[in-house]
């Protein structure tokens, strides 16, 4: 059962408890988590005494921001509000200049070091677009900027608030962070070739594609492949969790994936209207197999891990004096470059 300050304050929100024990399974769920844990899950947050967190922005849109903060209620930020302190949002928080940076660093001294930091925009995953050719400012990813670090990397363009959320879940209930591809990235939302997961797949297989913009072959919803869509080389499952509250993702909307969740798509996906380099058989019942093989080949060249996770923009400080005992999870744009099942981190 829901009790303690954490019933007060969903209840406070409009959330029953009907809701609370639905958002519990969706999170199991998007976790892949066996249906057993739902319970777990439910238990563990209703006994959890809030953590401490910190966002920070840096060179950005705040679109991650909105993304989080913008959905129906009773919503995944109902829950993610009220499960976790915060302590310091420079979008959301009343105060400025002065007021916020000493409120910075009161939640540094007063926590020393405990705290959950997310950070979004340039300092992120990999730079974002702000890193993208030129890169006037010279921004780089935030394990780049602070090596070492605890990170989770959460790319897209913007993340997505329902895997944000279940991470952070998932850190309640088990104390530890999920399962993690090469790219610091949770597999359970980037363990899937976009691709494979496309309700357009079978016109992709059958051959019927998108030839231009609004002819036949578009409002019928033919694939997009000939539009330049990276769904081919590209993870995550927007596919299945979606925007919108569920409702759509690009590709459902007409628009070819242009990997906004991949390593520097800015620079690494675009031109976004030209399509990936042919696929071997590609129009005929390919198997998804062969399709990640030799995608994982054309692209080898290049890989490189930008952590996303951030310290407190006041403790980013010279290598080798990485503060210790920091839980980050960063989020930022940038998706992965290689196909075919991510690899599991040793
Ligand atoms: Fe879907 Fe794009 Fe693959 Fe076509 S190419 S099936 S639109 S992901
Ligand atoms: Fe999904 Fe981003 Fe592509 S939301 S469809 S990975 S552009």
């Amino acid at each position: 059962m829901i009790n303690g300050p954490l019933a007060q304050a969903l209840k406070s929100r409009g959330v029953s408890r009907r809701d609370f024990v639905k958002f519990c399974g969706s999170m199991a769920s998007l976790l892949a988590l066996p249906p057993r844990y739902a319970s777990a899950v439910e238990t563990a947050l209703s006994q959890t005494t809030r953590p401490v967190l910190v966002w920070l922005e840096f060179q950005d849109c705040a679109g991650n921001s909105e993304s989080m903060l913008r959905t129906s209620s009773p919503s995944v930020s109902d829950f993610v509000l009220e499960l976790l302190s915060w302590e310091y949002h420079e979008l959301i928080m009343a105060g400025a200049g002065k007021q916020a940076e000493e409120a910075l660093e009161r939640v540094m001294r007063d926590h020393k070091g405990q705290y959950l930091a997310v950070v979004e925009g340039a300092c992120a995953w990999d730079g974002g677009l702000v890193r993208s050719n030129p890169n006037p400012t010279g921004a780089v990813g935030l394990q780049e900027a602070v090596p070492g670090v605890k990170i989770v990397n959460l790319g897209g363009c913007p993340h997505n608030p329902a895997n944000t959320a279940a991470v952070l879940v998932h850190y309640l209930t088990f104390h530890e962070l999920p399962a993690l591809d090469q790219y610091n990235r949770p597999l359970f939302a980037y363990g899937n070739i976009i691709h494979d997961q496309c309700e357009r797949r079978a016109h992709y297989d059958a051959g019927r594609f998108v030839e231009e913009w609004g002819d036949e072959g578009h409002r019928k919803g033919y694939c997009l492949y000939k539009m330049g869509c990276k769904g081919p080389e590209a993870t995550y499952n927007c596919p299945t969790v979606r925007w919108n509250d569920g409702t759509s993702w690009p590709v459902k909307s007409g628009h070819g994936c242009i990997a906004c969740a991949s390593h520097r798509f800015w620079d690494t996906k675009s031109p976004f209207y030209s399509r990936v380099p042919s696929v071997p058989g590609f129009g005929v019942d390919v198997d998804a197999g062969k399709i990640g093989l030799w995608l994982t080949a054309g692209v080898a060249t290049g890989l490189g891990l930008h952590g996303i996770a951030s310290a407190a923009r006041a403790q980013i400080r010279p290598r080798g004096e990485e503060p210790a005992g920091v839980t980050e999870i960063a989020r930022g744009s940038g998706v992965l470059e290689r196909e075919g099942p991510p690899e599991k981190k040793a």
